[in-house]
């Protein structure tokens, strides 16, 4: 039914015949609960003289100046619910037990708010028709408000909020325990034809001793904060609980890195570093700038604890003394540092440096050139200067106590970028990138043993490295003329040179 044919039924009946028979509204206004139910009731007169008047009609209309919807309707004693709007299906019916007693009353269930408006009540009998309308008003009351405390960011402030539903849209009061009345910032969501979520929330400082009250001033529900007894400590149960995960967390890692590194032993093994010193033990062998070095699988201790920087160093000597020289290599080995290197080891200029000049300064690169193999047993003294420390041969020549990492990477057999090589060369396979970057500083020396440009990718890295490095000491060694690019990159480098022939001394 739509608007004009309330005017036209207006028209009709209400001149004519509401001298004979008229319709009262119960009540003017209704006022019912959200979800709850509704009876609203009008009466008519004369009531029906025919218990089974065959003319009977009653109508229920709602409408607001623009739009009509059909509650109910009944013809004759059939509901008609033809012409019913969808938002009432099933949830309203007509007490007939009242019809003979002259009174038609609607009951709504499930209240919605938009339930709420004008109701228009219309009866027809034999004996005439006519309407009155009547008012309902749906609300809901904010009932259970719910309390938050937040730390505020910074400082001693504490951020208060009270929550809570209701319709209509209602204001918030704060109040402290002295009853002094504080400012909220209260924010109201309403989703069309529902609730109204109502926020307040007022700063307090935490250190100051007070109650604070908000009261959702429709309803006059409230909730009270008592400061400081109310702010949120760390719970001990949920403290024991973190423990008990973060020892299960660092037990899985532990067994995890420990599988990873018997894969790592198994698929890959670690070259003995060899000794390029030829059989009578006095030059080097020529042909060995670039050889690859052949895999001797070796077993390796792991210690867990080299995770742990303290423990690295340890590590490290750990290592490198699982490649010994030889017993043999050995004594040559050491005759060339002690007797040989010092007179061979000279500037760029050709004028003769001490075996110390090798150690680079903090954020110094080192490039030492010489003929092939030479860098390699250079390389292969400061490793085991560095091992032993002390009691080393030429311990009294090199002094390599104010290092604290050596890392030293076989350049003749790099695969991928420089940190992927030091992890991989060092078994080192569980650090990252970044916790490598910050262990290689001044206390740390990085040997690139043997480096020749052409690996693009290395020597990105490499370069990138040196460029970005923080204090690292780092010694090129090389045949000469390999590294031109480096060369140039580096600014903050010095040259030695190894002579082909013991110079005079
Ligand atoms: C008030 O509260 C709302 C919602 O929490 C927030 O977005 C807004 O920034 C607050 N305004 C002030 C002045 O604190
Ligand atoms: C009334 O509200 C209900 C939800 O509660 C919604 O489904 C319906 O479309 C609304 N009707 C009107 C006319 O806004
Ligand atoms: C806060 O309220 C509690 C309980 O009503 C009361 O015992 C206490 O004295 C109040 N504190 C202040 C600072 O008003």
């Amino acid at each position: 039914m739509d608007w004009a044919v309330i005017v036209v039924l207006n028209v009709m009946f209400q001149p004519s015949l509401s001298v004979l028979f008229t319709v009262e509204a119960e009540r003017t206004v209704y006022e019912s609960k959200f979800g709850e139910d509704v009876v609203m009731g009008c009466r008519f007169q004369p009531k029906l003289s025919n218990p089974h008047d065959a003319d009977l009609k009653v109508t229920w209309h709602w409408f607001t100046s623009t739009l009509v919807r059909d509650v109910y309707r009944m013809e004759n004693w059939k509901e008609n619910s033809a012409f019913q709007d969808p938002d009432y299906l099933g949830r309203v019916m007509l007490l007939t037990d009242e019809l003979r007693d002259g009174w038609s009353k609607l009951k709504i269930s499930r209240l919605r708010i938009n339930d709420s408006g004008t109701y228009q009540c219309l009866v027809q009998t034999g004996e005439g028709a006519d309407y009155k309308t009547t008012t309902l008003s749906v609300v809901a009351p904010y009932k259970s408000v719910t309390k938050h405390i937040e730390k505020a960011a910074g400082g001693d402030e504490l951020l208060l909020s009270c929550q809570s539903e209701g319709y209509p849209e209602s204001p918030v009061m704060w109040q402290d325990g002295q009853l002094k009345t504080l400012n909220p910032n209260t924010t109201a969501v309403t989703p069309p034809q529902q609730l109204v979520k109502v926020t307040s929330q007022i700063r307090v400082r935490s250190s100051a001793k007070n109650n604070y009250t908000c009261i959702f001033t429709k309803d006059g529900s409230s909730a009270t904060f008592q400061i400081p007894d109310e702010i949120p400590v760390p719970q001990k149960k949920n403290d024991a609980l973190i423990v008990v995960l973060s020892i299960g967390v660092i037990m899985v890692a532990i067994i995890v890195a420990m599988l990873f590194y018997r894969r790592q032993k198994g698929c890959r093994g670690h070259s003995t570093r060899k000794l390029l010193v030829d059989g009578r033990g006095k030059s080097v062998s020529v042909a060995a700038c670039l050889a690859k070095n052949k895999g001797n699988d070796e077993e390796i201790t792991i210690f867990n604890e080299c995770c742990m920087e303290e423990h690295l160093g340890a590590f490290l000597k750990d290592h490198y003394s699982n490649f010994p020289l030889s017993t043999e290599v050995r004594p040559h080995c050491e005759a060339f540092a002690a007797e040989e290197l010092p007179h061979r080891l000279q500037t760029n200029e050709g004028q003769p440096v001490s075996l110390q000049a090798l150690l680079p300064e903090a954020g110094e690169v080192v490039f030492l050139e010489g003929p092939p193999g030479s860098g390699k047993t250079t390389a292969n003294i400061l490793v085991s200067s560095w091992t032993e420390g002390p009691t080393h041969a030429v311990s009294k020549l090199l002094n390599l106590s104010t290092v604290r990492f050596l890392f030293t990477v076989d350049c003749s057999r790099v695969k991928g970028d420089l940190f992927q090589e030091i992890k991989m060369q060092h078994s080192l396979m569980q650090k990252t990138g970044d916790e490598l970057r910050t262990l290689l500083t001044s206390e740390a020396l990085l040997v690139l043993d043997g480096y020749r440009e052409g690996n693009n990718f290395f020597d990105e890295s490499v370069r990138n490295f040196l460029m970005e490095r923080e204090g690292c000491r780092v010694l090129v060694t090389s045949c000469p003329g390999q590294c031109p690019i480096l060369n140039d990159t580096v600014v903050t480098g010095r040259t030695l040179q190894i002579q082909n022939k013991v110079g005079r001394s």
